[in-house]
């Protein structure tokens, strides 16, 4: 772990396709920023199925999981399912590096388009999203049931690739 503050090295960070053995340290990543959160074994279904391009950002030194996107490729359009950062490194490009490495197999991939949702009020994952040129392509009324409140609100982003 590194202070909050510390600038990350792109040397010490790794982006590495997600892999079943995995799916413990992304469930308990997922339980840390989502509520409700996905399982091991839902994790290990999305990154196990055939169309899955999911990644792992894995600091080097000392070894841990700093994030993991889950995303899904499907004839020209790709779909980001999930993504998160650990709290102790968001704010430093990890978000950013695995949504550039997504976009760079989906191109492989000859993928024309990738989507996502995202909650309306989820200023942090908004403004990744558009920072990185997505376009609201729409939007989803009480799309997110939140335990304990009501439903909120998703937009639907869209990248030309
Ligand atoms: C959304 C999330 C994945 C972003 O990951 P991250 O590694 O912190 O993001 P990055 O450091 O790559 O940020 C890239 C850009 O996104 C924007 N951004 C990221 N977090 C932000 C925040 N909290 N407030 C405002 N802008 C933010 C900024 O434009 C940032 O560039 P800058 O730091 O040069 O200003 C992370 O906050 C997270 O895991 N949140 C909880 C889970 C979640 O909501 N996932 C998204 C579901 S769709």
């Amino acid at each position: 772990m590194c202070p909050a503050d510390t600038p990350l090295n792109p040397k010490n960070l790794s982006l590495l396709w997600a892999s079943p053995d995995r799916a413990e340290e992304i469930a308990a990543l997922h339980a840390q920023l989502f509520d409700p959160a996905w399982d091991a074994s839902s994790i290990t279904e999305s990154i196990e199925h055939p169309a899955s391009a999911s990644f792992i950002a894995q600091v080097r030194d000392p070894r841990s999981l700093a994030g993991f996107i889950i995303g899904r490729i499907a004839a020209d359009e790709a779909e980001i399912l999930s993504i998160g950062v650990a709290p102790e490194w968001q704010r430093r490009g990890v978000g950013r590096q695995m949504v550039e490495g997504l976009v760079r197999a989906a191109r492989r991939a000859e993928v024309k388009r990738l989507f996502l949702e995202v909650a309306t009020d989820n200023t942090a994952a908004v403004a990744l999203y558009k920072s990185l040129g997505f376009k609201k392509a729409g939007t989803r009324n009480g799309y997110y049931q939140r335990a304990g409140s009501e439903k909120a609100d998703a937009v639907i982003l869209a990248l030309g690739l």
